[in-house]
């Protein structure tokens, strides 16, 4: 019997980690990710989990787990884990934040520029010899991203983020709309909390970087696309749910907004045919916001990091649900 349930591989480091606290482990070892029923099964047993979002943690998989005491998440979003159901059931659950905070807000920024000045589409006509001399009026002209203005759709770490290369690094003036002002962003980046609204009339770029709740699903319709300029890009590099991707695929056929870049999908990992074919006014990424090296690997050692805590009697450093915590 094992102590600890690895969903995927998580690097080597982060196992032998695991092994030199003498952690029992077992790991998926197939290149799929767990179906539910999967993961019940693998689960089955063990006190301890490392997962990622393709992992759901519902009432009712906890319900077939009663030995889980820890959830591990690698990400800092957990929509895939219902907190509330895991507190009731004295499951500690973690996630690992900041580590990623800048790598994400770097492919944001990526995917202003891909989608404002096309870089995906000009590498295609490269690779096609359409390329045959240098004219004024080509058939893909872009749009400036120098000293327009960036919207930011939830100035937490990540929105921040993305904010503070679009003031320093680009001169855009900031706009931001959420739940409450974040002083720090109007001190240092002047970003000027509207409301969601106005952020939408007036932004030239939109990046959306709030978690998926209630609240934030469906946040972009057809309806909210329509408040948007006609030049406007909306870029998402936060969870796929937030825009319904059927209203946006219509705004960017209708030119109702100039284009659009995501990192994350409705019905991720599936894109819709209809996505699949636009190759122009859209840009796709395969959910890569944390994929570098350096910061897989310290988001694999912060849930480590939390597995060893936990196993040596201490409070997991990223818990979210001190409550738990606090009932032992
Ligand atoms: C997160 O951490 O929530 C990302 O979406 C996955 O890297």
């Amino acid at each position: 019997m094992s102590d600890l349930l690895i969903t995927q591989f998580i690097g080597q480091t982060a196992l032998e980690k695991l092994e030199q606290a003498s952690i029992t482990y077992r790991q998926n070892q197939k290149a799929k990710s767990f179906d539910r029923d999967q993961l019940i099964e693998a689960t089955r047993g063990v006190t301890a989990v490392i997962c990622l979002l393709t992992d759901t943690f519902d009432d009712s998989v906890m319900d077939a787990l009663p030995d889980l005491r820890l959830i591990a998440n690698v990400a800092v979003g957990y929509d895939n884990i219902d907190l509330d159901a895991a507190t009731q059931r004295g499951i500690l659950v973690t996630n690992t934040p900041d580590v990623l905070t800048e790598t994400t807000a770097d492919l944001a920024f990526g995917l202003i520029l891909a989608a404002a000045r096309r870089i995906p589409e000009a590498d295609c006509f490269m690779r096609a010899g359409k390329y045959s001399r240098f004219e004024l009026y080509p058939e893909m002209l872009g749009a400036d991203v120098y000293g327009k203005t960036l919207g930011i759709v939830g100035m937490g770490r990540i929105g921040t983020a993305v904010a503070r290369r679009g003031a320093l690094g680009f001169n855009m003036p900031i706009l931001y709309s959420g739940h409450r002002p974040n002083q720090e962003a109007e001190q240092s980046l002047n970003a000027q909390f509207v409301s969601f609204d106005a952020l939408l009339a007036e932004s030239d770029f939109i990046s959306i970087n709030v978690p998926l709740t209630s609240d934030t699903t469906h946040l972009f319709t057809y309806e909210t696309i329509k408040k948007m300029k006609p030049s406007a890009f909306l870029i998402n590099t936060a969870r796929g749910p937030v825009i319904k991707e059927a209203d946006l695929l219509k705004a960017l056929e209708e030119g109702i907004i100039a284009g659009a870049a995501l990192d994350v999908f409705e019905f991720e990992p599936e894109i819709s045919s209809k996505m699949a074919q636009m190759s122009s006014r859209l840009v796709v990424t395969p959910h890569i916001g944390s994929a570098t090296r350096e910061t897989r690997q310290n988001m694999a050692d912060i849930a480590v990091e939390n597995v060893l805590a936990f196993f040596s009697g201490h409070r997991p450093p990223t818990l979210l649900n001190p409550k738990v915590w606090n009932a032992r």
